[in-house]
């Protein structure tokens, strides 16, 4: 099928390259020029694993095309996939503006009944409005709705190995286009969830939104497992075990960061709350999530003499989550600010550092290695959960640092580990493992265990 992208950004770029792998001709449209002229060049706009090799590759087999124009590539299209960003507005609903604007400028390019397929992620009622403006301005355009399920840093195989394909339409021929489109995917098992456009967008607000739900529940049980002594990762393999649970999003951590679950959970409770339906169970995780965020800055300053001349804070982990560059969202822009604010010196490490650090970042400095980012300091704080940090030199980094301590908000390491390096450690949740870890070998307790830490 000739199928045009809208927005080469990082669902529509891996949208668009997995969708040229299965055979489809496809147009990645974006109004960003200099953007188009590196993808025609090669150049990712993003970090995401597999994706430069699939876009090349697709790129030389003439299957995937980019473009900063729209007509020709919509004039001969069969269907059209919009995925331009859904900024959040102040009061946490999200900016419709630019999918508005693609639909309509779509609408005026494409062939009569060409399906405009949104696959943003926006609130329930948008394709039918849109359809609805479309037929007052008479241009009768089929709106449809198929959103997108890709992690940042995965994307590539949540796409091809997909739980599930979600396509919402509210008449026959978008349908019946769309499984076309998914008909290589469906051939290979992968279930087609077919519904209407209100429908489909729920079903991807409730999946964000139950899955930061889970986030939120175990990084509170891992709270509750530092006072009352418990080791959150034999509660969540406990929990985990159980189908009706399952044990994926039950790493504790600093909070759910990134572009989607903060976003998509604010414009959840703002577009329910509008409609008279608070989600109050949503409201709770986005409260209890940013307390989280705020109680890290407090913790490390806890960890730091006060006062103390030249207090130094190393801070391993950037991005959101590991194997992606992206530090939307991401707790180290909560938490340097704070430490910068209090006059502590900040040194960075992420082993894929934005092209474009964020204003969060000034004041700090950012290091080639984690060691060279440990040089003098007085805390070493994880707060992605990147495997260069699960392999560190342990003993290495006690080397480099001033005072021994690791905060890690990533439960990356065995405390036996970290002990013998000669650290004192603080992990999420933990607080048996100290204990447990406090054992001799003939089961006495040694007086050293370190007790849970102050949250
Ligand atoms: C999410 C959804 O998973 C995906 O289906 C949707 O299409 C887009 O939003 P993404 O934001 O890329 O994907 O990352 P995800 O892997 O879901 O992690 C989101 C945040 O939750 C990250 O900050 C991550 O560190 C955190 N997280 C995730 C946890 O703290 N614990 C977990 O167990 C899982």
């Amino acid at each position: 099928m000739e199928v045009v992208v809208i927005g080469a950004g990082y669902v529509g770029l891996t949208t668009g390259a997995c969708l040229a792998q299965m055979g489809h001709s496809v147009t990645c449209v974006d109004i960003d020029a200099d953007r188009v002229t590196d993808l025609r060049e090669g150049r990712m706009p993003i970090f995401e694993p597999g994706l430069d090799e699939l876009a090349r590759s697709m790129s030389m087999a003439g299957q995937l095309h980019f473009s900063a124009q729209m007509s020709l590539p919509l004039s001969r299209a069969e269907l059209v996939l919009i995925a331009v960003g859904t900024p959040s507005a102040a009061d946490g609903a999200i900016d419709l503006t630019h999918v508005e604007a693609a639909v309509r400028e779509c609408a005026r390019g494409v062939r009569a009944g060409t399906p405009l397929v949104i696959k943003s992620t926006v609130v329930p009622g948008t394709a039918a409005r849109l359809h609805r403006l479309l037929e007052q301005e008479s241009r009768p355009v089929p709106v449809a709705s198929n959103p997108e399920f890709l992690r940042e840093g995965s994307a590539i195989g949540d796409f091809c190995d997909a739980d599930r394909i979600v396509i919402g339409a509210d008449e026959p021929r978008s349908a019946q286009v769309l499984e076309r489109l998914y008909a290589p995917l469906v051939a290979r098992g992968i279930p087609l969830v077919s519904t209407d456009t209100v429908s489909a967008e729920l079903i991807k607000y409730s999946a964000n939104a139950f899955l930061a739900l889970k986030i939120a529940f175990i990084n509170d049980i891992a709270d509750l497992c530092e006072a009352v002594g418990g080791d959150i990762t034999e509660v969540a393999n406990g929990i985990g075990l159980d189908g009706r649970i399952g044990s994926a999003f039950l790493s504790p951590g600093p909070g759910f960061g990134g572009s989607c679950f903060p976003k998509d959970t604010r414009a959840l409770a703002a577009m329910a709350a509008s409609r008279g339906r608070r989600q109050e169970l949503v409201e709770r995780a986005i409260a209890s999530n940013d307390r989280r965020r705020r109680k890290i800055a407090e913790q490390v300053l806890r960890h730091l003499e006060p006062g103390g001349p030249d207090r130094r804070v190393a801070i391993l982990g950037c991005a959101f989550k590991a194997n992606t560059d992206d530090v939307r969202e991401a707790a180290a822009l909560s938490v340097v600010p704070r430490l910068v604010d209090a006059g502590i010196t900040v040194t960075l490490h992420d082993p894929r550092p934005p092209r474009f650090p964020p204003r969060e970042l000034d004041g700090a400095t950012w290091c080639s290695t984690p060691y060279a980012a440990a040089e003098n300091a007085d805390v070493v704080v994880i707060l992605t959960e990147w495997d260069e940090y699960r392999q560190l030199d342990l003993r290495r980094l006690a080397g480099r640092c001033r005072q021994r301590r690791i905060l890690d908000y990533r439960n990356l390491y065995d405390p036996d580990d970290v002990a013998a390096a000669g650290f004192d450690y603080v992990s999420v949740g933990r607080a048996a493992v100290r204990a447990r870890t406090a054992f001799t070998r003939g089961g006495r307790l040694r007086a050293s265990a370190a007790a849970a830490p102050s949250t």
